[in-house]
């Protein structure tokens, strides 16, 4: 069976973990949307690696790495990346294939992120500015140039058409940009060289290897509520972090999809602007953000920090249509006294139990929460759900009484081994690890 893993939240719910301790069940782990703005933090043999682009697979050996046509690329973080890893001995020769539709993330698209911002002002997004929005306005716009476009296979009179009128026209919209085409013409050729022996039509690729009898872990990045569609627009990112992302930016059918697991911190998180009804600006938040690093680790932004809100892990369960959830960074949540779990909202005094579709009515609810008593033993590296402390299994036991699915993986710290794997039933069903 072919899983998805994909975040329930604002991002960095601690994705990359999860998909790297997976990953040996797994022939192919494939990347459907997003680029370089994502930050996918995975220990390895006592190193740190902050995966961008990379799925989170590539530390395994014989792990085949899909970039789908969902993802915008920046060649030069790409190319950074494999070099990076590559300085610790992990070679991607053979095993990593990019999608030919894909889109570019060129030069000028940074700099228009930067100034969109900029021009936003009080009602700025707080984007990575990694030009992620402006490459994928392109896409849409019809004029944005695929990897596949620099192949000797296509038009070269196109290319060169593109290139020279979208840089006339970031020229013409950047006061400061005088911009030579010619030049990111030349610069694409030389990026070429070093793309193109790993691009491929990849829905053909993933067809073959299920057909071989191949199981691929779909890789999501960024979170639920930053989708376009589902998330807290406009304060989201530009592509489709749900479920719904994986047959698009992949090219393979709903029922190629097995289950799917969401991803969730035991508390929330979010980098950048918008409403976040369980905020904690007090001492409590402080706590969070210095137990748990809560750092953007690809802006290190802090992030901002709140309880862990069941009426957004309600509203990920029935967008993505999630199977179990995993919660991590349980650990941070160790010493405190009592908890609160949102498990619903009041708007003008009005009880609401499900997540608002309009961004205004969202930030005017207020959290209802329900304490639950805190746990003084660690649960910092316990690998077993019997050795947790009692009031650590009760807080689960009441999350999946508010959320309304099973937990089936808890990470208690950030070692691959520092996990809890629930119940062997569904270990052996979906991640097909040994009952
Ligand atoms: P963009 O993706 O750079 O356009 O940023 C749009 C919003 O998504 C901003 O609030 C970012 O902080 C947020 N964002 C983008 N990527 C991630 C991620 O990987 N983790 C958390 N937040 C992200």
């Amino acid at each position: 069976m072919n899983i998805a893993v994909l975040g329930a939240q604002w991002g960095d719910e601690g994705k990359g973990k999860i998909i790297d301790l997976l990953t040996p069940n797994f022939s192919i782990v494939a990347r459907y949307q997003g680029g370089h703005n994502a930050g996918h933090t995975v220990y390895a043999n006592g190193r740190k690696f902050i995966l961008r682009l990379l799925p989170s697979g590539i530390l395994h050996s014989g792990v085949t790495c899909v970039i789908g046509n969902g993802l915008v690329v920046d060649p030069q973080a790409l190319f950074a990346e494999i070099d990076e890893i590559g300085a610790a001995g992990v070679d991607v020769t053979g095993r990593l294939a990019i999608s030919s539709k894909a889109h570019l993330i060129l030069p000028y698209h940074k700099e228009l992120d930067v100034l969109a911002e900029a021009k936003r002002g009080e009602r700025k997004i707080g984007t990575t500015n990694r030009g992620i929005g402006p490459a994928y306005e392109d896409k849409i716009g019809r004029r944005g140039i695929r990897v596949g476009d620099l192949s000797d296979r296509a038009p070269r009179q196109m290319l060169e058409d593109a290139v020279r009128q979208n840089v006339e026209a970031r020229n013409h919209l950047i006061a400061s940009a005088h911009m030579d085409w010619r030049q990111v013409l030349d610069e694409l050729d030389r990026v070429w060289i070093r793309l193109a022996p790993f691009v491929t039509d990849v829905s053909v690729l993933l067809h073959q290897a299920m057909r071989d009898g191949r199981r691929i872990m779909f890789e999501g990045a960024q979170g639920t509520l930053l989708d376009i569609d589902h998330g807290t627009y406009p304060f989201v990112t530009s592509s489709s972090a749900t479920s719904g992302g994986i047959c698009t930016g992949l090219g393979v059918g709903p029922k190629t999809i097995g289950a799917i697991l969401g991803v969730a911190k035991a508390y929330t998180t979010r980098v950048g602007e918008g409403p976040f009804p369980s905020e904690l600006l007090d001492q409590m938040g402080q706590r969070l953000r210095d137990g748990g690093s809560e750092y953007g680790s690809v802006t290190g932004r802090p992030r901002r920090r709140g309880w862990f809100d069941a009426v957004a892990l309600r509203y990920a369960v029935r967008i993505n249509g999630l199977d179990a959830l995993a919660i991590t960074k349980m650990d941070v949540l160790d010493g405190l006294e009592s908890l609160e779990i949102c498990t619903s909202y009041r708007v003008d005094g009005e009880p609401l139990h499900d997540f608002p579709s309009e961004i205004g009515h969202l930030a005017r609810c207020q959290p209802v929460y329900e304490r639950v008593p805190g746990w003084s033993a660690p649960t910092a590296g316990v690998r077993s759900f019997d050795a947790l402390p009692a009031e650590a299994r009760a807080y689960i036991a009441t999350l999946e009484q508010a959320v309304g699915i099973p937990v089936a993986l808890i990470s208690t710290g950030s070692d691959r081994h520092d996990t809890i794997l629930r119940d062997d039933a569904v270990a052996a069903t979906w991640f097909a690890l040994p009952a």
